[in-house]
């Protein structure tokens, strides 16, 4: 399905009834990265998966947008779909776009699920390699970025043994949109620091990590989880970054336990 924001169209699916979850993908991914949770928690729960601008079937102008336009965007498809507050699940850069929401719509969080992700800025470092990584997606395309990114969003586990799950990475980013990964990559390099946005977060927060996430790693997700009041920390044994790809049945195990167990739900 298609909704139109600020002159954009933007993708996504919306599966199931109950309290609903949003879930954010990660760069340079799109909404396809949810499959296995839309399949198995939208028979309890109502699922909204988005191709956030410049990604899967969305839109992709080749413009300078901050991760604030994008959490504008996600708070217009919940206007859209009249609904009041939901669960935002947000996986990496997903998980940034939720801190950005967190910031501006907190009253619209019904709980926040944070997945491999940070709350720091990028560091000077950091910012410099998403510049090269622009450089490259630029002069050789989208699939020399698909060869950088594998080892940073996959484990040592899925890159041994799960052969159809690196396919299916190195082809989503075959896919991706030149603009939309530059844009991407501008808006990661400018995003603020939310440490000390943290402490202010008030809804129920679940932080999930895979154990063998070097991009964001344990350290950060501990981080997190000890500066959001009351926030949850679960650890994912044999997944990397992409950690919902990588042991699915753990990660929507987690989830549905976190949603049943929020105040006040229907049917939990
Ligand atoms: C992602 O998975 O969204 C990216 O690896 C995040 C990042 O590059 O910081």
């Amino acid at each position: 399905m298609f909704f139109h924001v600020n002159g954009i169209r933007l993708a996504y699916d919306d599966h199931g009834t109950g309290v609903p979850l949003v879930f954010l993908h990660a760069f340079p991914l799109n909404r396809s990265m949810w499959a296995p949770q839309v399949a198995a928690l939208s028979q309890q729960f109502r699922t909204i998966a988005i191709d956030l601008r410049g990604h899967g079937e969305s839109d992709a102008p080749l413009w300078s947008f901050s991760l604030d336009q994008y959490a504008d965007d996600v708070s217009a498809l919940l206007d859209h779909l009249a609904i009041p507050q939901a669960v935002l699940v947000g996986l990496s850069m997903g998980g940034y776009v939720s801190l950005a929401f967190s910031k501006k719509y907190g009253h619209r969080l019904r709980a926040l699920i944070l997945a491999d992700t940070r709350a720091q800025a990028d560091s000077a470092e950091g910012r410099t390699g998403r510049y090269h990584l622009a450089q490259t997606a630029y002069t050789k395309g989208a699939t020399a970025v698909a060869e950088t990114m594998l080892s940073k969003l996959l484990g040592t586990t899925s890159l041994q043994h799960k052969s159809e799950l690196v396919a299916y990475v190195r082809e989503t980013i075959h896919q991706a949109p030149v603009s939309g990964i530059l844009v991407d990559l501008m808006a990661m390099a400018d995003r603020p620091d939310s440490l000390a946005h943290l402490r202010t977060i008030t809804c129920p927060t679940l932080v999930v990590i895979g154990q063998e996430d070097f991009t964001t790693p344990l350290a950060d997700a501990e981080l997190m989880a000890r500066e959001i009041p009351g926030a949850r920390l679960a650890v994912i044994p044999a997944a990397g970054h992409v950690s919902n790809r990588e042991q699915p049945e753990v990660f929507n195990d987690l989830l549905r336990g976190f949603v049943e167990g929020l105040p006040n739900t229907p049917g939990a």
